[in-house]
C-alpha cells in the first residue's frame, strides 16, 4: 500500500458512518459519540467530503450518497456498519473476559478506540501518514487515551514494534483487532503477524476480518462493481490476499490460534428492517480466535454470536 499519504479507503469507510447519524434502519449500529471525531479525520483526508458537508443540504447529500452506493457497491454502507457493530460486541466481550490491552491493527479513521471499555489500554498500529491524521483528530477532540504505534506491517515485525512501545505489557491478556487490514497484505506478512500474536505469558484473543474469493476467484468485496476495483488500483490500495473460512481457520491453527466463531453479516442483517438490509453476502467474514491459554476462561465470556456461526465460505 502506498505511503506517505494517508489511507483513502480508510477515510471512505469512515465517511459511511457519518451517513448513518440519523438513519432509522442502521443508526443504532454506529457509536454516535465517535462521529464528530470521525468527521474531523474524514475532512482532513477527503476535503471534497468536507466541502459537501458544508455546502450541500444534509437530506440531499444523504440521498446522493446512497444513490452512489447503489451504483458502485450495493449495501456497502450497511456492510461496514454491521461489521463494526459485530466487532465492537466481540471486543467488549473480550474486555469483559479480562483482556486489559486492546491492539487495533490498521486502525484507520473509524475511532473504534472510543468503543473500547474503560479499564482496557488501547494501542493503535497503523501506517505513519494515516496515523498522523488520526492522532491530530483525537488530540483535537480530547476523547480517549490511545498509544500510537506507527509501523508498516508489511515490513516491520509486530512483536518488535510492540516490545519497543512504552506501556505495552507482553504478559497482560491482550486482544488484537485486525478489521479491514489483512486483505492488503501478502501472505508472508500475514504469517509474520499471526506468528507474533500468541505468547505463552498471556491469553491472546484475535478478531480479524478477511475477504473470501468470489465465484471467479477474485479477492474483492463480492458486491462491488468494476469501477471500485479500478479506483482501488489507482490509489494503490487494492486487495492482495483472501481466503475461504476453512483456509483462514487452518492458517490460524498453524499459528496456535483456535477459531471460536466465524461470523458473516448476511445472517445478522436478518434483524434489520427496510431497504438498507443487504440482500447478498459481502464476501467478508470475521474470525474470532484465541490462543490455547486464552481459552481458559472463555466459557465465562459474553456471547459473540450476534453474527451467526458460519463455517462455510461466503
Ligand atoms: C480499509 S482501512 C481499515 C481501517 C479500519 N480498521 C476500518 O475498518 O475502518 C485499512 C487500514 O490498514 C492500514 N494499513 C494498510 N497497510 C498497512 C501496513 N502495511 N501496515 C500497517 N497498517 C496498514 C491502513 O493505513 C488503514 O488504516
Amino acid at each position: 500500500m502506498s505511503e506517505p499519504r494517508p489511507n483513502v479507503t480508510a477515510a471512505v469507510v469512515a465517511s459511511t458512518l457519518l451517513l448513518l447519524r440519523d438513519d432509522a434502519a442502521l443508526g443504532h449500529l454506529v457509536d454516535r459519540r465517535s462521529l464528530p471525531v470521525v468527521e474531523l479525520a474524514v475532512r482532513q483526508v477527503l476535503p471534497s467530503a468536507g466541502w459537501m458537508l458544508d455546502h450541500v443540504p444534509w437530506p440531499v447529500l444523504r440521498r446522493l450518497a446512497f444513490a452512489a452506493e447503489k451504483l458502485v457497491s450495493p449495501s456497502f454502507v450497511a456492510h461496514y456498519a454491521l461489521r463494526k457493530a459485530a466487532i465492537r460486541e466481540a471486543m467488549r466481550a473480550a474486555v469483559a473476559d479480562g483482556h486489559r490491552q486492546v491492539v487495533l491493527l490498521g486502525a484507520g479513521f473509524d475511532m473504534m478506540s472510543m468503543s473500547v471499555p474503560d479499564g482496557a489500554r488501547v494501542f493503535e498500529v497503523d501506517l505513519p501518514a494515516t496515523q498522523e491524521i488520526k492522532r491530530h483528530a483525537l488530540r483535537e477532540a480530547r476523547v480517549r487515551d490511545v498509544t500510537f504505534v506507527p509501523a508498516d506491517l508489511s515490513r516491520a515485525r509486530l512483536r518488535d514494534v510492540l516490545r519497543a512501545t512504552p506501556g505495552f505489557d507482553a504478559a497482560a491478556d491482550t486482544l488484537f483487532v485486525a478489521e479491514g487490514l489483512l486483505m492488503y497484505l501478502d501472505v508472508a506478512a500475514i504469517d509474520r503477524i499471526l506468528a507474533d500474536l500468541p505468547c505463552e505469558r498471556r491469553r491472546t484473543r484475535v478478531i480479524a476480518s478477511f475477504v473470501t474469493p468470489d465465484a471467479r476467484g477474485r479477492v474483492r468485496m463480492h458486491s462491488q462493481r468494476r469501477v471500485v476495483d479500478l479506483c482501488m488500483t489507482l490509489l494503490g490500495e487494492e486487495f492482495v490476499w483472501g481466503a475461504d473460512a476453512a483456509g483462514l481457520r487452518e492458517r490460524l491453527e498453524r499459528h496456535g490460534l483456535r477459531v471460536d466463531a466465524m461470523l458473516a453479516n448476511a445472517d445478522y442483517a436478518g434483524s434489520l428492517a427496510g431497504r438498507r438490509k443487504p440482500t447478498r453476502s459481502s464476501g467478508e467474514l470475521i474470525a474470532v480466535a484465541s490462543s490455547a491459554s486464552g481459552r481458559a476462561r472463555r466459557d465465562d465470556a459474553p456471547s459473540t454470536t450476534s453474527w451467526r456461526e458460519n463455517t462455510s465460505s461466503a
